[in-house]
């Protein structure tokens, strides 16, 4: 079985899914119910609320609306997050069209952020368990945090590992080791269940930023979808960069052309000592044991096709190209 089969399988829940996201987002305000709209046309993997779908089959409680809403508003709080995320980094293109705020604006596309927010929380206040509400505003808070982390750690290419790993884990695991823990708590799933599902989608998550910043480096923009070689042109050093920068014979070159004041072609020729020392198979190694630790997990569930599942799900995340 791979990803495509499982995406296949559970095409009705997501369909319906996106029903709620296209009702969520409907609003007498053209502006932010156009750019929300397009964003969500515009597609994505919707793997957040594919892995609430999995998570919640680890309970007995067949209550698919409650999942549907739940999943829903995980995806939300992502697209909310990466309009605004589009303006930290000067984005021009996600999800193969114009980011909102290329469209609109800067100013709009934050307020387009936090509509997307906003119909989030509204979503979310219509299932009960207030345990949600309070993991869900954690992961929020800690997203911010890893965010303003990046923007305090720019062009520090002598950083510590550790900063780059709690970076990655605040701007991205948590949301995703929360679309797994909260799926689990809505399908009713009992406690140590939930906890595997957490940790599931945290070790998960780790890997999917040590991926997409993988894919910043090696991938095409027609391929993942948004604009390659921003992180370094933002200042954002992410594992590729640190470990050349530390660990290979191209560090010193490297550290002479990455600076706030560097041209294109330093960008260019940046990238390409990158590419050239090897790092981008250690990020991948990094990736492979994040992977490992998220399918240790798995195997300490029950065997069952939504283990299956998720397995499949996981290895798709560290092998994707977009
Ligand atoms: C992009 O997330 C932002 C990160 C956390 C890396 P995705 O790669 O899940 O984006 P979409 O939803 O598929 O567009
Ligand atoms: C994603 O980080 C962080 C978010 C919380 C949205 P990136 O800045 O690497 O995401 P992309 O690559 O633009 O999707
Ligand atoms: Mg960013
Ligand atoms: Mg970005
Ligand atoms: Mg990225």
């Amino acid at each position: 079985m791979d990803f495509r089969q499982v995406y296949e399988q559970y095409q009705h829940d997501l369909q319906e899914i996106d029903n709620i996201l296209g009702t969520s987002m409907e609003s007498e305000n053209a502006l932010l119910a156009g750019s929300s709209r397009q964003l969500l046309a515009a597609g994505g993997k919707r793997i957040r609320p594919l892995f609430a779908l999995l998570c919640s089959e680890l309970g007995k409680m067949s209550e698919k609306q409650s999942v549907h809403r739940l999943a829903a508003s995980v995806e939300l709080v992502h697209m909310a997050s990466l309009v605004h995320d589009d303006v930290i980094d000067d984005a021009t293109v996600r999800r193969g069209h114009p980011t909102v705020r290329a469209q609109y604006g800067n100013r709009p596309a934050m307020y387009t952020g936090d509509f997307l927010f906003a119909r989030a929380i509204r979503l979310l206040s219509s299932l009960s368990n207030m345990s949600l509400h309070v993991e869900m505003s954690n992961a929020i808070v800690r997203m911010t945090e890893g965010e303003i982390d990046q923007i305090r750690d720019f062009y520090d290419l002598g950083q510590p590992l550790k900063k780059y790993l709690r970076r990655i884990e605040r701007k991205t695991a948590l949301l995703i080791s929360v679309s797994c823990s909260l799926g689990a708590v809505v399908g009713g799933a009992p406690a140590a269940a939930v906890k595997a599902a957490r940790r599931f989608g945290y070790f998960t998550g780790m890997a999917f930023q040590v991926i997409d910043d993988i894919l910043d480096f090696s991938g095409t923009e027609s391929l993942v979808g948004k604009p390659v070689g921003n992180d370094l042109w933002q200042g954002n050093i992410t594992y590729p960069a640190l470990y050349t920068a530390q660990c290979t014979a191209q560090g010193a070159q490297l550290r002479n052309l990455v600076s706030p004041t560097m041209t294109r072609d330093d960008l260019n020729a940046a990238v390409a000592l990158v590419r050239e020392s090897g790092a981008l198979e250690q990020a991948n190694q990094l990736a492979s044991r994040y992977l490992d630790k998220a399918l240790v997990i798995l195997r300490g569930l029950d065997e069952s096709s939504t283990r299956r599942s998720l397995e499949v799900v996981a290895r798709f995340v560290n092998q994707r190209m977009f």
